[in-house]
């Protein structure tokens, strides 16, 4: 049985309204207090020697939010990139974004572009925030290049032209909030993920909820369409 730790771990951070409503607070306290989820998440898959970790941000259907709600979040983008580039370059921290860049502001491009840029270099931890992206439009924009390249369509082919193609597929798919769907995050990278769905709200997720996350991944057993008996033969 594989009981590896993950090497690429894939997080839906979720509940980030609810934890806010809880306290008769706006919805985008609870999203700044995600932030803070994140980077202490972050640290801790360091820690933990996972060398990847990807996470929802904001989906393709986020834009449907009330306005106030997407402008809140394209503000906290903002701000977490002017203040927090210089930390992960502290850390090791690479960090990337993926998904659709039309759409989004000059200014906010141009910030995504420079913590790219600035933190390249970077080998500890790779860190991808998927901002703007969907499962599908991943899918479609790949098909697309394809063509567009003149390729043949196949599993390898598609795969490599995804946008995720830098960092291979989850090993672990976690979901906080209590919610137990993909959501349109990383459909085909799924394929064979183990899925974790835990309780807690995203702000309060700390190093207990990943380690139970990590303790039930090692439990399991991958076997990628195969039988036990062919994976541990007697
Ligand atoms: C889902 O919670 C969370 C989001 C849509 C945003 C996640 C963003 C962060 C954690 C901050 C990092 C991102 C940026 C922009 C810097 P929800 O609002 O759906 O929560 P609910 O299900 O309780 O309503």
């Amino acid at each position: 049985m594989d009981k590896l730790s993950p090497r690429h771990v894939a997080i839906v951070m979720d509940g980030n309204g609810r934890w806010a409503k809880q306290r008769f607070l706006p919805r985008i306290a609870g999203h700044k207090r995600g932030v803070d989820a994140l980077k202490r998440v972050v640290r801790l898959c360091a820690q933990r020697d996972i060398q990847v970790l990807t996470v929802f941000a904001f989906s393709s259907e986020n834009w449907n939010r009330p306005q106030d709600e997407v402008s809140g979040l394209m503000e906290l983008l903002a701000l977490a990139l002017a203040r927090e580039v210089a930390q992960l370059q502290k850390e090791g921290v690479r960090i990337r974004f993926v998904g659709e860049r039309q759409g989004l502001s000059a200014s906010i491009t141009k910030g995504l572009d420079e913590a790219e840029r600035a933190t390249a270099a970077n080998t500890r931890i790779e860190l991808n925030v998927c901002f703007n992206y969907g499962g599908r439009w991943d899918v479609v924009q790949a098909a697309r290049r394809l063509v567009a390249d003149g390729q043949a369509i196949t599993e390898e082919a598609l795969s490599s032209a995804l946008s995720t193609a830098h960092c291979g597929d989850p090993d672990l798919i976690i979901r906080t909030g209590g919610e137990m769907r993909l959501s349109n995050f990383l459909l085909w990278q799924a394929a064979y993920a183990e899925l974790f769905f835990s309780p807690c709200l995203w702000p309060d997720f700390d190093a207990a909820d990943l380690d139970a996350a990590l303790a039930a991944y090692e439990g399991r057993e991958r076997r990628f369409g195969k039988t036990s008996e062919q994976l541990s033969p007697e």
